[in-house]
């Protein structure tokens, strides 16, 4: 296949699965509502996830289900909690799920990101784990339960699950309607199996997650850490072998899907003319015009390793003076979850760093560090990503990362440098990156100074080869693959479950490995 669009997933939809309801499910809602100026405004929140997951239900027309969180959400939808969007051409339904306050906060805080997104991003932090939390885990899962099972009406729906916060889901739908299609991906990676030990309810989550016909990951890697995790941990699991993992005689598939952009619509937003005057903007923000820009531009969490990439510019300080009064770095620290102490503990620490390294540089009118602590419209990242020299990825540990996709696709220029985490999964694409362990400090410096000396031929021929990876591997391509594996899980598309149990298929060829993107 040679190029995939938004016409591939609208072709794989077609073909396989004409006439059947497809319902996608996440906490964070495509949509949200709010009230400007007496007037009701819509906007979608920026996700990697909503991205990715829009184009499939604006071609399938669907459901999707999620978690009501806009200001003025309540008043949009109709009595059956439904809203059509997108609001300027409705495409699909979005049918809003309400939590209680404290419901939610136990379900998406505590259990959600105080326990299972620590332990998969094995990042030293400890994991809360409370009973309380746990139970109401599972009261969201049942209650997005019945909203799946209600939309789908007894039908043999598809169901496209998005995510760590729903691990019970794909069993209980499975318990009451078999005739479902159930999809899940899980966008954060999955850790070696020593880690999901430690997790006390370890094994009902491996068994609600072997409730989906098709379980996808963002590398391959993490399909092994899975398979090796349900090895050790689930009880009633006939064990992985082939692809499969198999329990209680229902076999999922688990395979790979590296989650990407819509690459030709951010080079062709990239090329606006908006654009511009955006840059100009920036520049202006910035005080005298920088002889160099690096930028990063992350939610404030622990897993990005901010702190590091700062302590990383204060040592390129130290070891090139030559730089003082030329680089600029414009760090842009999205806030994020700061009902958790552990957020709200970063965000003091990484505005202590930036002040003790502003107040150790700073000289003339010229500070080296630029901090935007706020969310940013596409259209400026991709000014601020046009005007960067280099662009910093330093996660500890993460899914994927589409920052550093997305510094890629907006670098029409065929210029600038990418300094990418060896443990982003974006690494195992981005090989033409300038690869650092981020728990090294003097490597990020390092690879900065490099970044800012390399010969402009060099910084081309890397980001021509990035921009074609990222072009032929694209958003579409990571869901029309995803929905062609799922309808190859069918029984009626040939591989029969109950097969399985005897043989399980063989592995499917990771059709990403190609040139020198290698899925290991
Ligand atoms: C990660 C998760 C997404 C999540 C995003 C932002 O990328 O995989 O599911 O939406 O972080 O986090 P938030 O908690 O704000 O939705």
């Amino acid at each position: 296949m040679g190029q995939w669009t938004r016409e591939s997933i609208r072709q794989v939809i077609a073909s396989k699965f004409a006439g059947r309801k497809i319902i996608a499910v996440s906490n964070r809602e495509p949509y949200q509502h709010f009230r400007s100026n007496n007037r009701m405004d819509c906007a979608q929140p920026a996700s990697g996830l909503i991205t990715a997951v829009d184009p499939i239900m604006r071609a399938s027309g669907g459901v999707w289900i999620a978690q009501g969180s806009g200001e003025a959400d309540r008043e949009a939808v109709d009595e059956w909690d439904h809203a059509r969007v997108p609001p300027d051409e409705p495409a699909y339904t979005l049918r809003r799920v309400w939590l209680a306050p404290e419901l939610s906060r136990e379900y998406y805080y505590g259990l959600s990101n105080e326990a299972i997104w620590p332990v998969c991003h094995m990042v030293f932090r400890r994991p809360q784990f409370t009973e309380r939390s746990w139970q109401s885990y599972r009261r969201v899962n049942e209650i997005f339960a019945e909203a799946v099972l209600q939309e789908a009406g007894g039908e043999a729906a598809v169901v496209l699950i998005q995510d760590y916060h729903f691990a019970l889901l794909p069993r209980i739908l499975k318990r009451h309607n078999p005739k479902l299609r159930v999809a899940q991906f899980w966008h954060i990676p999955w850790p070696d199996a020593g880690a999901v030990r430690i997790l006390p309810w370890r094994e009902e989550l491996l068994q609600g997650l072997l409730g989906n016909d098709l379980l996808g990951f963002q590398l391959k890697e993490d399909c092994a850490h899975f398979f090796a995790s349900v090895a050790q941990n689930a009880r009633n699991a006939l064990g992985a072998s082939g692809g499969c993992a198999a329990a209680d005689g229902h076999v999922t598939t688990v395979r790979a899907f590296p989650i990407s952009i819509d690459f030709a619509e951010h080079s062709r937003r990239a090329a606006s003319k908006d654009v511009d005057a955006n840059m100009r903007r920036w520049l202006g923000e910035l005080g005298p015009a920088p002889e160099i820009v690096g930028i990063g531009i992350d939610r404030v969490d622990y897993t990005k390793g901010i702190p590091e990439r700062l302590a990383a510019l204060d040592l390129l300080f130290q070891e090139h003076p030559e730089y003082l009064g030329r680089l600029v770095f414009v760090q842009v620290g999205v806030p994020s979850r700061t009902a958790i102490p552990e957020y709200r503990s970063l965000d003091d620490e990484i505005a202590a760093q930036v002040s003790q390294i502003n107040g150790r540089w700073a000289m003339r009118g010229w500070k080296p560090i630029v901090f935007v602590p706020r969310q940013l419209d596409q259209q400026t990242l991709i000014a601020l990503h046009l005007m960067a020299d280099f662009c910093v990825v330093s996660s500890l540990h993460d899914g994927m990362n589409l920052v550093a996709k997305e510094f890629v696709g907006s670098r029409i220029d065929e210029d600038g440098v990418l300094v990418l985490s060896e443990f982003a999964g974006a690494a195992r694409e981005l090989t033409d990156a300038l690869i650092v362990n981020p728990f090294c400090v003097y490597e990020i410096a390092a690879a900065m100074h490099d970044a800012i000396t390399m010969a402009p031929q060099e910084r081309r021929r890397r980001m021509l080869g990035m921009r074609a990876v990222v072009a032929a591997n694209n958003v579409y391509r990571w869901g029309s693959e995803l929905l062609a594996a799922l309808a190859r899980t069918d029984p009626s598309h040939g591989a029969h479950h109950d097969r399985h149990r005897e043989r399980l298929p063989e592995p499917e060829e990771n059709t990403y490995a190609r040139r020198d993107a290698q899925f290991v």
